[in-house]
């Protein structure tokens, strides 16, 4: 048989990440760029969310955490705290019926009790509705920051050590993440951030010991199906070696 005959290999199934975390980046200049209000900007920038909550489900990704408002954000001025807390709550409230449908399970991590009672509670009906959906695990970080997650584990580990339920001895790597906002889920494989900026601000600190870093040049606002593929097959290419020097 020639070689030009010969049966193809059939292609190796190309690597999708379990987990992806994503840096919404960029709403702010994609509204300056058009002359409205930074409001504006977020209200795309949510849009954006749902067009990349239904890629990564299409792409076969098992969890999608979406950074959407930082711990540091509440520092920015009270109207656009104001507008961006007033998007979640309406987000919330819009979105859950299509998650439902789409088969995506919704957590949320993060101070959800510094956004008030009834945030919280809209926050905690959304995650109980959407809470049979096996698809796709949409993880959105409200208040969220890296090292204040970190410090409140470590808080609840010393009350544990202090009352005596648990040894010093036994606080290893695994036991800690237990005590994290993302106990149970599987650390990010990949990382992108939109808009150019290089930073992990914060963003899943202990998590992303070992993700691979995706940077983008395009604004969250503009973000779509095509700039997902296109991150997913420049993670696809990486070799990953976990600190291991394989051969
Ligand atoms: C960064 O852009 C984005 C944010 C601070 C908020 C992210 C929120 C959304 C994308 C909308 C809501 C999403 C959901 C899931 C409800 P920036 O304001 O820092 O932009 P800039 O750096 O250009 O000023």
């Amino acid at each position: 048989m020639s070689a030009a005959a010969k049966p193809l290999a059939p292609a190796a199934p190309a690597r999708v990440p379990a987990h992806v975390g994503v840096i919404m980046d960029g709403n702010g200049r994609w509204a300056a760029a058009r002359g409205v209000p930074r409001a504006l900007g977020h209200k795309a920038g949510a849009e954006a969310a749902r067009r990349c909550i239904e890629a990564a489900a299409e792409a076969g990704i098992g969890w999608l955490t979406l950074f959407a408002f930082s711990s540091e954000n509440w520092q920015r001025p009270a109207e656009e705290v104001q507008d961006l807390t007033a998007l979640m709550r309406a987000y919330l409230k819009t979105e859950v019926g299509r998650l439902v449908k789409d088969g995506v399970r919704l957590r949320v991590i993060g101070e959800r009790e510094r956004f008030g009672e009834d945030t919280a509670r809209a926050i905690a009906a959304a995650e109980a509705a959407t809470a049979a959906g096996a698809r796709l695990n949409l993880n959105i970080a409200l208040s969220y920051g890296g090292r204040a997650e970190i410090a409140a584990a470590a808080r609840q580990i010393a009350r544990r050590v202090a009352e005596g339920s648990l040894l010093p001895e036994e606080v290893d790597e695994r036991l800690f993440g237990g005590f994290l906002g993302t106990a149970g889920m599987p650390d990010p494989d990949l990382i992108i951030r939109t808009s150019g900026e290089k930073r992990i601000s914060n963003f899943l600190l202990w998590q992303a010991a070992y993700a691979e870093f995706v940077f983008q040049d395009v604004l969250w606002p503009d973000y779509g199906a095509a700039h997902l593929a296109a991150a997913l097959d420049d993670f696809a290419a990486r070799e990953r070696r976990y600190g291991v020097r394989l051969g």
